[in-house]
Formats: structure tokens, sequence, C-alpha cells
């Protein structure tokens, strides 16, 4: 067994962890937006002090599609950086992740498996400085990139893709706008909830699951409905990386194979699909799994949200995220994100097989087979409970 967390610089001004880094040249990986809200700039200036030289590549797009990575792969070949530095969304730390394996072991993007070792360190470092609250990709290896040819997402990673340091500081989330809050804290709710429920889950994982769990219930309205409010949204950066730990050494469950799939066939942002399908799935998983049941509880009693029996506790936690969706403006139904229901029903085959094929489902309580997820992508586009 292992438990992996990224050396983690945390609080206000946090960034100036980057004056004492040493290195000579920093390949900064980040999306077009973040580079126009002058965040890139504040991390070049925050590395002059330690004198490293600096080249931005802008060019990451939502669902970092595995040509892009090689753009960026091609690009630090040239600039032979010893550091590696994700800044943004999960997209943003994924491209650069894969591009730092790409670079250091000269191979593609698909060319990794979870056991591979390719030395990577030797040739650069890897430093990931979130500027949301969900994905937690900062304090995990996992990597998810589109293959658009394919029209499939593809989970990646090695454990040499955890990156060696992430910085959390809260004047990078303060510009995020109320609904990518909204979606990327159900994200970080999802890893959370899944991650203290898998059968991979240890005592080590407990611990952040929970206190993730407990704070975005506190604050993430609070965030949502105020982006002023550093306090809320310094505690949902926190609890992002402390899912991340959760179910990056935990894994994480159905909702993200449902979910993965609706975003490879529809486009779905992640955290919308996150959101949309963990209620469902918790009650699938909740109906099946008597363990799952008294974990699912004990999450309701650690956050007060309930104190009766356990099916009283789960049932009371299950509703407590769909009133938190509410709340925060997210989509309850598949209806509500306006997708055609012929089109969902005749993509039903290609939802399940990629939700079957998901590498997230491999530690679930209550494994779905092909007919129950069908029966789940059905619930979720109307809204219907999940009884079965
Ligand atoms: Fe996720």
């Amino acid at each position: 067994m292992f438990f992996g967390v990224p050396f983690t610089v945390f609080g206000d001004d946090s960034l100036q962890y980057l004056n004492t880094i040493k290195g000579k040249r920093a390949f900064i990986v980040t999306d077009a937006t973040i580079a126009k809200l002058g965040l890139a700039e504040l991390v070049v200036n925050e590395l002059k002090p330690a004198n490293i030289e600096c080249k931005i590549f802008d060019g990451v797009e939502p669902d970092p599609s595995i040509k892009t990575v090689e753009k960026a792969a091609a690009i630090a070949k040239d600039f032979k950086p010893d550091w590696f530095i994700g800044l943004g969304g999960g997209s943003s730390m994924d491209a650069c992740k894969s591009s730092l394996v790409c670079y250091a072991a000269g191979i593609g993007p698909l060319d990794m498996s979870p056991s591979d070792f390719f030395d990577i360190r030797a040739k650069a470092r890897l430093l990931c400085i979130p500027t949301t609250s969900g994905t937690g990709s900062e304090a995990t290896w996992a990597i998810v990139l589109t293959d658009t040819e394919q029209n499939r997402k593809v989970a990646l990673g090695s454990y040499e893709t955890l990156p060696d340091v992430a910085i959390l500081d809260p004047r990078m989330v303060m510009s995020m706008p109320p609904h990518v809050t909204g979606s990327t804290g159900m994200d970080a709710l999802t890893h959370a909830i899944e991650g203290y429920t898998t059968t991979w889950r240890t005592p080590f994982t407990d611990g952040p699951g929970l206190a993730a769990i407990k704070l975005i219930f506190e604050n993430l309205k609070k965030a949502v409905d105020n982006g002023k409010d550093a306090e809320a949204r310094k505690s949902m950066m926190y609890a992002a990386s402390q899912a991340g730990t959760c179910f990056g050494n935990g894994m994480a469950g159905l909702a993200h194979s449902c979910g993965h799939a609706l975003g490879g066939i529809f486009h779905t942002p992640h955290g919308v699909a996150m959101g949309l399908y963990l209620p469902y799935t918790m009650e699938f998983v909740a109906n099946g799994s008597e363990e799952t049941l008294q974990r699912f509880a004990e999450i309701a009693r650690f956050c007060g949200i309930a104190q009766g029996s356990d099916k009283e506790c789960s049932k009371a936690l299950i509703a407590a995220v769909r009133k938190l969706m509410k709340d925060i403006g997210q989509s309850p139904t598949v209806k509500d994100l306006k997708i055609d229901k012929d089109k969902y029903l005749k993509a039903m085959p290609g939802l399940v097989d990629r939700a079957v094929n998901e590498a997230m489902s491999i530690a679930v309580t209550r494994v779905p087979d092909n007919e129950d997820l069908q029966k789940i992508f059905v619930c979720a586009y109307d809204g219907k409970p999940v009884d079965f």
C-alpha cells in the first residue's frame, strides 16, 4: 500500500515560495484566459528572485487533447526546462504532467501506464498551482486527456506524475466566475465522497476525505454567492486539494465513470457531469453495499447533517448533496443540460461502454452491470431516484 502527497505550500502569499526554488528554466503550462488575467505573469515575477528563466505555453484548451500535449512537449524539447509548472485548472495541470512525461521520457502522451518508471526527475521536476478549486490535480498523479479521434477521454498517469510541489495561494482562485466555482466545487465533493467509500480507501485517505466534505458543505455556497469571500475561497481551495489527496490515493467511483462517458460524447464540463451523476450513483451503491451505506452515514454524522440510523443518515447525505446542487444552481438532471432525449438514448450503448471501461470503476463497492448502468443513465435524465 502507499500514500503520496506533494510538498504543499498554502496560505496567503504562498506563491512567494517560488522565490526559493532551485533551477535554471521553468516551462509554464497554462491556458489563454489565465495568461490574460495576469496570473502567469505573477508566477514569472515570483520566479525572478530565483533567477529562473521562464517560457509560457498558454495553448491548453478545456479537456486538453493529445495534440496539445505533443505541441507543448515539442516546445519544451527546445527550451530544456528543469521545472514544469502547471498553472490553471485540471486541464492545464494535466496537460503539464503529460507533456513533462513526453519531454523527459521521449514518448507519446498515450505511451504510459501506472507501472512505468521513466526517471523523469532526472530531467525536470513538477510544480502545480491550481486556479480552480475542484480537480485536485495538484495533489494527484492522475491525468485525463481527450482522444479527439476516438471522441473519448483517456485516464493516464503514473506515480511519477504526482507533483513535487503544490502551491495553494488563495489569490489565484479569486477571479473564478460563480458557475465555475460551483461546478469545480461539485467535482471536489465527488472526489471526497467517492474516495472515502472505495475499496482502496485507507486510514490515510479517510482524514483528508472527511475534512474536505465538511469544508465543501460549509463553504461552497458562500464561495458561489460571493466570490470576494476570501475565507470561503480559501476553504474551498484547501478542500479541493484534500479531496484530491483522498481520491488520488483511494480512487474515485461511479459518478466519474458516468460523467466521463457523458463528457466524452456530449462535451459536458467535468464538474457539471460529476455533480449531476453523484447522487444517483450514491443511491445505487448505498442500495447494494451495507459497508458504503455505513460510510455515507459516517459522513453525514461528521458533517452534522443527520444523527439517526445508518439508513436515515445515508439518505440525508444524498439529500444534502441534491440540496447543495440546487442552492448553487447546478443542473440536477441531464434534461436540464438541454441534451436532447433521443440523442441521449441513441448514445446509450456508447455511454454504457465508456462507463464500463472507465478505470475509475475499478474500486467501487457495488459493481454495476451494463443493465444497471443503463438504468442509472436513464434515471439521471429525468431526475428519477435510483431505487434498485
Ligand atoms: Fe473529477
